[in-house]
């Protein structure tokens, strides 16, 4: 057993097919490496969860962490009964759109593991955060955890082997959280009913979705026309307005982006409320951007940028 081993993982940002993901249709999802979860394990007396959400031990973990709670529970019933400290240290936002459930979990998993010096395969990562991920979220399509246990760009499609994106180009996005909790839970459930009660209108709506989903990567592999994607983002957004699931917070950073200079701009993740993200030009555009919508009161910005190094 180790003295102290740690767990990192990254948050992740859907660049298009949000909801369409959950009846089948692409998404485009990238981990978000501005913003991670570092998990420390230690030996402790009896075991004790410690974070900026909760303090305390297992037992009295609220239920919005009651996946993580369940895995822990097992992962430390299979690998050891020692009790331990787990102490969870994260910069991504939670309940923003940037999978910080699935995050949390893999990076405690990952400490776990290694605390117990057990090998961890992605197979098996992958199927303790989607688990995790179920009592969470419902019925989640598993784009998050697959985005955050590949740590790549996936485009991914339900039921379907993963592949994996190379970006050809640089791309340039400002992201911003409007400081107000995501509903992804609620907004899921209410776009089935939506599609049930009302199928004709609807559906067709996720089928454009994966379209622009299909077009946007088709410009990413090969040559990025920001304008092009940005007018293909900014049409997604409008489908997703019409499903219900924006909201006032978002669609005034969205304008505040598109005022500016920005290509395109959207909601990432569940939406009402959580994070946008914009694409621009270039890191000029990128600043331009990130003060409107500092100004605009987000609660928080980034500029990022996709097709660097390992991307
Ligand atoms: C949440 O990050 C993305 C949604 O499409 C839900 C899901 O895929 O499970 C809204």
């Amino acid at each position: 057993m180790a003295a102290l081993a740690t767990g990192i993982a990254t948050a992740k940002l859907i660049l298009c097919g949000e909801h369409a993901v959950v009846y089948g249709e692409p998404a485009i999802s990238v981990p978000f490496n501005q913003a991670i979860v570092k998990t420390d394990v230690t030996e402790a007396a009896e075991t004790s969860f410690s974070s900026a959400f909760f303090e305390g031990s297992l037992d009295e973990m609220p239920t919005f962490l009651a996946g993580i709670k369940e895995i822990t529970e097992l992962i430390l019933k299979k690998l050891g009964s020692q009790s331990v400290k787990i102490e969870v240290m994260s910069d991504v936002p939670i309940g923003r759109g940037l999978g910080s459930s699935a995050a949390v979990a893999a990076s405690i998993i990952r400490g776990l593991y290694a605390y117990f010096e057990e090998p961890l395969s992605e197979k098996v990562l992958l199927d303790w955060v989607n688990q995790s991920e179920k009592i969470a979220h419902g019925k989640p399509s598993g784009v998050d955890a697959v985005t955050v246990v590949t740590g790549k760009p996936v485009w991914f499609e339900k039921n379907k082997s993963l592949e994996l994106i190379h970006f050809n180009q640089k791309a340039h996005f400002v992201v911003a959280d409007t400081g107000i909790p995501s509903e992804t839970r609620s907004a899921v459930f209410d776009v089935g009913n939506l599609l049930q009660e009302n199928p004709q209108l609807y559906q067709p709506m996720i089928v454009k979705l994966g379209n622009i989903s299909r077009e946007i990567k088709k410009y990413f592999e090969t040559d990025l026309d920001v304008v092009q994607v940005g007018l293909l983002m900014t049409e997604a957004q409008g489908l997703l307005e019409k499903l219900t699931v924006s909201d006032a917070s978002l669609e005034k950073l969205i304008l505040a982006a598109l005022k500016n200079g920005a290509a395109g701009a959207k909601l990432t993740g569940g939406g009402r409320g959580g994070c946008m993200i914009s694409l621009v030009k270039n890191q000029e555009n990128a600043r331009k951007v990130a003060d409107a919508l500092q100004q605009e009161g987000a609660a928080r910005v980034w500029i990022f940028t996709i097709g660097e190094d390992n991307q």
